[in-house]
């Protein structure tokens, strides 16, 4: 078997790779040509966030699987892997976590505001706390969240765990289980109105773009927190400056933007009601060595047609007699 790594991997998923006896081709020229240069022989690509364009897809006769180091998949055109008969795998129990306590450090670090206390405590100013300003707690304030899935899960776990009061909106998913994971179904209107933090867990597509635009965000609270680490264009990032600067709402946490990665001049880096990540919410140690094995598990199980194969991470083709 060979196959492709688009990106850097922990060790781990390469262990496993030259231990099950594939040959392994780790790519860093990532341009078209070399792409389709590199990838003419493969049988499977495990890909981090570079974008595969169809062009190259075509130039891959022997290509079975594209394993995603991650659950989201809008750098690939799943319809067209469908067409060619391609699976997509993605590394679906390994990064919840992860991204889940990076929301909660969004949040809390945005009513704690631990590094001015931090800041005070070492310039000697341990008397004039009083100064500092005010701070706020989690408990009992209204959450929302926007994608009910792994994330969106792991993410109302946590808040439950601060007594909040946590509301959902996935049309998707069954209100009975909404409840009974001790979360309250919500429309999407009811919901804005009524959050005081909100974290978005969809994926992006042709009916997530611009979800939260001018005027979803004319309908939040003053004091309402706005945490995206899901995929940049979910909220329109124009209408989140024009909110942020004119205080429409109390702040923004991204780990996510349009552009990936933003310019350097972009306007939001200049607000001090915004705390921003380089889109590494999945990437603590533990989860970049889960997603790792898992990619690369998929990879070899589904290329073997091994009965280990979790079929719940193959995205497109479900029957294993493909
Ligand atoms: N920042 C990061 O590093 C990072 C890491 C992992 C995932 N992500 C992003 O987070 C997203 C969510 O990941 P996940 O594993 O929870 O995905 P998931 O597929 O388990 O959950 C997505 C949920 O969104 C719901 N949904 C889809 N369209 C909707 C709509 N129009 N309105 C309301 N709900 C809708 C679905 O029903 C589903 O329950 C991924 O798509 C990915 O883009 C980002």
């Amino acid at each position: 078997m060979k196959i492709a790594i688009i990106g850097k991997i922990h060790q781990i998923g390469l262990e496993i790779l030259y231990s099950s006896g594939s040959l392994v081709k780790e790519i860093n020229q990532t341009d078209t040509p070399s792409l389709i240069d590199a990838l003419s022989d493969v049988d499977g690509i495990i890909l981090r966030t570079e974008k595969i364009s169809n062009e190259v897809i075509d130039n891959c006769p022997n290509l079975k699987i594209i394993t995603r180091h991650g659950v989201g998949y809008d750098n690939v055109d799943l319809n067209h892997l469908n067409s060619k008969g391609v699976a997509l795998g993605i590394t679906g129990t390994s990064n919840a976590v992860s991204v889940a306590e990076h929301v909660l450090a969004f949040f809390l670090q945005f009513i704690k505001k631990i590094d001015l206390s931090d800041k005070l405590t070492r310039d000697g100013k341990f008397h004039e706390k009083a100064n500092l300003p005010d701070f706020f707690e989690l408990y009992q304030k209204n959450i929302l969240i926007l994608g009910f899935g792994r994330i969106g899960q792991a993410v109302a776990r946590r808040c439950l765990g601060f007594d909040t009061n946590v509301f959902v909106f996935d049309p998707f998913v069954d209100e009975k289980y909404i409840v009974k994971m001790g979360c309250q179904p919500i429309s999407k209107e009811e919901g804005l109105i009524k959050a005081d933090f909100i974290s978005v867990h969809l994926p992006l597509n042709k009916k997530t773009l611009n979800f939260i635009s001018l005027s979803e965000l004319k309908k939040l609270k003053k004091n309402c927190i706005l945490v995206n680490t899901a995929r940049g264009g979910i909220i329109n990032e124009n209408d989140l400056f024009n909110a942020l600067q004119e205080k429409l709402i109390a702040g923004a946490g991204l780990d996510v933007f349009e552009l990936e990665p933003p310019q350097k001049n972009h306007p939001l880096f200049t607000l001090d009601n915004v705390l921003l990540t380089p889109h590494n919410a999945a990437l603590s140690l533990e989860c970049r060595m889960r997603m790792a094995k898992e990619a690369c598990e998929t990879t070899i199980f589904y290329l073997r047609k091994d009965n280990n194969l979790n079929l719940d991470n193959i995205i497109n083709i479900k029957d294993l007699n493909y």
